[in-house]
């Protein structure tokens, strides 16, 4: 049998050398494991949170086990005066910026009959606003670089996703941005993608959005038979912001094991069940 692979070792250990990504929501979950992959790469990393002790924290850690540099600035996504300031900070500390992470995002189950209109606006300035945000404000910077944007979407939005009306009416707006921004800064030589996680195991989304009794369910249904890890979405950001990926763009980029066929198994999951014993599967 084939020895284990070192999964942080996919990679060139100099794939990103030289290179500068400003990440938002870098200080936890998916995007603090897209922060360290990115580091791990050679890439110099700016991470941006409301929190600053959490990401201050994050940049400390990250430098201690990975090496290289991590540089935290606190930023409200929804104020665009606080990212004009993250992003000059970033600038100012490392000299532009090459590869722009969009991970920031709210989400909670809330049935749509009960959602606040400012639970909804809130999700919506968040993902999609926040996304704008920074993007503009990068956009100098990437323009300059010839950089790269990476949005971290999710697949709620391609079946529509029961109790989440918020978060996959903003994600649907983010991959609409994805292609409009690839567009419109192509011939600027700035390629704009995007990635959507299936379901991630350790992370705040999976914790608020998954209910535990559920996960069995859900896990059958996805036809790789188990949860996304951290890693396998790191692997996916550290190509596209890769030369790897010279020539993609626009592009959205599922990675959930195949979980998004099965939309309706995600949501029904009893459903599954009664059409496997009634298959004899
Ligand atoms: N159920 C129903 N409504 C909720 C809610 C929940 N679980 N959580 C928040 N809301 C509502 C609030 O009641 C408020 O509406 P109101 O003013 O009409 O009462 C609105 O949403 C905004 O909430 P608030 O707490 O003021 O917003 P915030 O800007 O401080 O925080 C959130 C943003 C709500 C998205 C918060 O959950 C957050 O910070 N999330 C980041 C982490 C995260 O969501 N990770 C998962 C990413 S997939
Ligand atoms: P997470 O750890 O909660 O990450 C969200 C991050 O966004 C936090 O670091 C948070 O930091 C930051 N943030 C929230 N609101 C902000 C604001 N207004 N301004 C600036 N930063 C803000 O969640 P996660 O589960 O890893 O999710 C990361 C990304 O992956 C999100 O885009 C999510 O939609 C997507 N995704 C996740 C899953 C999953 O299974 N986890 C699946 C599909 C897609 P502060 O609180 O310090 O601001």
């Amino acid at each position: 049998m084939a020895a284990p692979v070192d999964t942080t070792k996919v990679f060139l250990p100099d794939t990103l050398k030289g290179k500068v990504a400003f990440i938002t929501g870098g200080g936890s979950g998916i995007c603090k494991g897209i922060a360290e992959a990115l580091m791990r790469h050679g890439a110099k990393t700016v991470i941006a949170s409301r929190n600053l002790e959490r990401v201050t924290k994050a940049a400390e850690e990250m430098t201690k086990n990975i090496g290289g540099e991590c540089f935290a600035v606190s930023a409200d996504v929804r104020n665009p005066e606080d990212v004009e300031k993250a992003v000059a900070k970033a600038v100012e500390k490392f000299g532009g910026i090459d590869i722009l992470i969009n991970g920031a995002a709210g989400n909670f189950l809330v049935p749509a009959e009960n959602m606040s209109y400012n639970a909804f606006r809130t999700v919506i300035e968040i993902d999609l606003i926040g996304t704008f945000n920074v993007s503009k404000a990068c956009f100098p910077h990437l323009k300059k670089s010839k950089g790269s944007i990476i949005n971290i979407s999710a697949t709620l939005h391609y079946n529509g996703t029961p109790l989440q009306a918020h978060a996959s009416s903003a994600k649907a707006g983010v991959d609409t941005l994805t292609k409009g921004l690839a567009l419109e800064w192509g011939p600027y030589g700035i390629r704009v993608n995007g990635i959507a996680p299936g379901p991630i195991s350790e992370t705040t989304g999976i914790d608020r959005l998954l209910p535990k009794d559920y996960i069995k369910g859900y896990v059958r249904a996805v036809p790789m038979q188990r949860l996304g890890k951290i890693r396998d979405i790191e692997h996916m950001a550290v190509f596209l912001a890769s030369q790897g990926a010279n020539w993609i763009s626009g592009s959205n980029f599922v990675v959930d094991g195949g979980a998004w066929l099965t939309g309706n198994a995600y949501q029904y999951p009893d459903s599954m069940e009664r059409m496997r014993k009634a298959s004899k599967l």
